[in-house]
């Protein structure tokens, strides 16, 4: 990161580079080794007459440095004659800097046509022509920077300045989208309001501050922005003075004063004044999704009376009323709550997601009287979730979140036993942990599920608040279940089912009553043409794919389930499962078939043991350690190449394999002694190396998916000894790779 930022090989267009801070970009930028395009009409500061002169003193400096440079003298009006400029000098366009700029200040009263419409065309028009011009060149090539300059006239208003002010904020917002359209592309596009001495600013600012602000401050912000290194993009920066800061959107947390059934009244909106304009709670939406959910929670808590004044119920996120932290919440239980059940829940979810009578072997779950009859284990969710919904997480003392920014971004399901057909069961749900990750918090919310004393099962909530973050909490937990990539190969099977287009209509009769899912208004309002499925809905399709395929539809064999929700499906499109077996976990990923959009990503299953993996004589039963199945393995290999790889390894391994936190094995690999040999347990000898890791991190070591120099430097592997003979690790085990 600390090489030099260059521009070799890159094409820089500059507007309004034949003077002040345009002309200090053109340099910049060359010195650095791009190839510029020197743009500049050579008018008076308001816009009149036109001169070469300008952009062709900027070359000549340029080129008197050894620089690349060519001008151009259009108008920012004629962007396609710029555009050109750089295509036919150069062959291409990569940076675009819309610098260009006039001023025809007037008192508002006094704004006469032509001032606004010459302020427009340059700022606002200019740049959008210029910008059009390059857009297809860089899209086609996948990458592009972008610059718009506003100007801090726009952002907080300055005497004398509507016209500019209007045209400076409109490129705010161009920038906005563009980021947003750029971004599948590599364009990024940021706005700059620079402050600098330049004879736009001679008549505002006194000579001495004019000559200490100078436009050499300015330009390394605009040259890292462009670098291929920033990843930036949409964002407002403030800079000058050498000082340069980022500009975002805060918001209050606002009230509903609308009730059910009640016209809405301006009385109302005076009475809550001061509130709807208090920022002691404010948030930062920074998406229009962001701004759109809130109204859509509005419109259900109208719905619903809940949170309508004059005692609302949720403050915002990101604050916390009452002075405690969001880390106060850590361990705080939820309501215990109780859920009954028949068979009917059972055939209800069944079928929620997916099961149908033609298929002969989904009938066990769907027929009562079936001498197989059984619940699905993803029906575990169902009582756990009730807890959450019901119980609350807004009953949690001094937990101030405001539920509306509520993401369901992970979920974790265990099976201690098979869940009953029908029953009474007790969950507890309690806030294992709560994370900050800056644009957001995640709230870890564990629930075990009992029938009497004994443990059904445990779920595991990763719920993202968005515009909660930034309370200074740590960003990972011990806690949480964390998601696992998929092998890097084709998957060994992939299974496809269509949903209907009632999916979600029969799904949410399970419990999850969110008219997200039902409501075309409701869903509108939250950005989607359709409503969408549960994500819990799509999590019971992977789910019972990976059951058919690996454990013949018997219930007894799933142990787990991880999933991360990433896109929405839509009720009607296909859910295909792409399933890889490794030994008991089954790695999984869920796209919609049409668009083959991901939906379920860094999932997998895990099974007490998968139909065809295991070896009639040595099943991985639960509890048992995957890693023994590779040193017995390595165990046979030294047998028979053993005095090889002592020559080639000359050390003494040592491993201590842990699970679930405490010591479950050790194993010494004698590559020094003879002709090599493997033992389990204490060794009474002297190992070069010892390493400690995880059974399931050592199983990714010895997959390839855990490169064990990383799996060092991220604390999962601790080493005593020569940590350099780590290296050697992968002679050891690299052949292993396909057990
Ligand atoms: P400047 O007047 O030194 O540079 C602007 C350049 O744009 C001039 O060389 C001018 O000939 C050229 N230009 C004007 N109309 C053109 C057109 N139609 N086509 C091509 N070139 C044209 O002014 P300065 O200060 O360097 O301004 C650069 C940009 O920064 C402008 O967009 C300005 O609004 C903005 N800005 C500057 C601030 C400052 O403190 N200097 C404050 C806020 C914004």
């Amino acid at each position: 990161m600390s090489a030099p930022l260059r521009f070799d090989g890159k094409v820089v267009l500059v507007t309004g580079a034949g003077g002040g801070l345009g002309r200090e970009y053109a340099l910049a930028f060359a010195e650095r080794g791009a190839c510029v395009v020197v743009n500049d009409l050579g008018g008076d500061i308001k816009g009149g007459g036109k001169s070469s002169s300008a952009a062709d003193k900027v070359v000549e400096e340029i080129k008197a440095k050894g620089g690349k440079a060519v001008a151009n003298y259009d108008s920012v009006e004629d962007g396609e004659k710029l555009v050109q400029t750089a295509l036919d000098a150069f062959g291409r366009i990569d940076i675009l800097i819309n610098n260009a700029g006039i001023l025809r200040d007037r008192t508002f009263g006094r704004t006469s046509d032509l001032d606004w419409d010459l302020i427009h065309r340059v700022h606002l028009r200019g740049s959008f022509l210029v910008t059009r011009a390059a857009w297809n060149h860089m899209k086609n090539q996948k990458f592009g920077r972008i610059i718009m300059t506003s100007s801090a006239a726009g952002i907080y208003g300055n005497f004398g300045q509507g016209n500019y002010s209007a045209a400076k904020m409109g490129l705010v917002g161009l920038a906005n989208t563009l980021a947003i359209e750029g971004r599948k592309y590599s364009i990024h596009c940021n706005t700059i309001a620079p402050t600098a001495g330049s004879r736009l600013t001679q008549t505002v600012m006194p000579p001495d501050l004019l000559e200490s602000l100078k436009a050499e401050y300015v330009a390394p912000l605009v040259l890292w922005l462009c670098h291929e290194q920033c990843q930036e993009t949409g964002s407002l920066f403030e800079v000058g003075a050498g000082w340069i800061g980022k500009l975002r959107w805060e918001r209050t947390p606002g009230c509903i004063i609308r009730r059910r059934n009640q016209a809405m009244t301006p009385e109302a909106v005076r009475q809550s004044w001061d509130r709807i304009c208090d920022f002691s709670s404010a948030t930062k939406p920074a998406t229009i999704q962001e701004s759109l959910s809130t109204l859509v929670e509005v419109l259900s808590k109208v719905d619903t009376e809940e949170g309508v004044v004059p005692n609302p119920t949720s403050a915002m996120a990101s604050a916390v009323s009452d002075g405690n932290s969001p880390l106060a919440a850590v361990g705080q239980k939820l309501p215990e709550m109780v859920f009954s059940y028949s068979h009917t829940q059972c055939i209800l979810y069944a079928l929620g997601v997916g099961m149908s009578t033609r298929e002969p072997d989904h009938l066990k779950f769907l027929y009562e009287g079936h001498e197989d009859f059984s619940c699905l284990p993803t029906f575990g969710v169902i009582p756990a979730q009730a807890s959450m919904m019901e119980g609350g997480l807004g009953s949690i003392p001094g937990f101030n979140f405001d539920l509306s920014r509520l993401l369901h971004g992970e979920q974790y399901l265990e099976l201690y036993k098979p869940l009953p057909t029908s029953g009474k069961l007790v969950s507890q749900a309690a806030i294992a942990d709560v994370l900050d990750k800056g644009s957001g918090a995640v709230i870890l919310l564990d629930v075990h599920t009992y029938s009497g004393k004994d443990l059904l099962c445990y779920n595991q909530f990763s719920l993202f608040i968005v515009g909660a973050g930034g309370f200074g909490g740590k960003r990972t937990s011990d806690k949480a279940k964390s998601t696992m990539s998929p092998p890097d190969r084709a998957p060994d099977a992939v299974m496809t089912d269509e949903t209907t287009r009632d999916q979600a209509a029969l799904y949410r009769l399970s419990g999850d009553w969110n008219p997200l899912h039902i409501d075309p208004s409701f869903a509108a309002m939250g950005g989607f043409k359709t409503p969408i499925l549960h994500g819990l809905c799509s999590f019971g399709f992977a789910a019972r794919h990976v059951l058919k395929q690996y454990a013949n539809n018997d219930v007894s064999k799933f142990k787990a389930i991880k999933v991360r929700f990433v896109k929405p499906v839509l009720p009607g499109q296909s859910l295909q499962t792409e399933m890889w077996k490794e030994g008991i976990r089954i790695h999984i990923q869920c796209k919609v078939k049409e668009t083959g959009a991901v939906v379920l990503s860094g999932a997998y299953v895990d099974l007490h043991c998968a139909e065809d993996s295991v070896s009639p004589e040595k099943p991985a039963e639960a509890g048992g350690l995957q890693s023994d199945l590779v040193f017995e393995e390595i165990g046979r290999r030294i047998q028979t190449l053993g005095a090889e790889l002592v020559k080639k390894v000359n050390a003494i391994f040592a491993w201590e394999i842990t699970k679930g936190g405490s010591a479950a094995a050790q194993w010494t690999i004698d590559l020094k002694t003879g002709t090599g040999s493997l033992h389990k347990g204490p060794y009474s000898g002297k190992a070069d190396v010892t390493m400690t890791l995880s059974d399931e991190d050592f199983m990714d070591v010895v997959l390839g998916k855990l490169n064990p120099q990383k799996a060092f430097f991220a604390g999962k592997l601790k080493v005593r000894g020569n940590i350099m003979l780590s290296q050697k690790l992968e002679t050891i085990l690299k052949d292993y790779a396909k057990l």
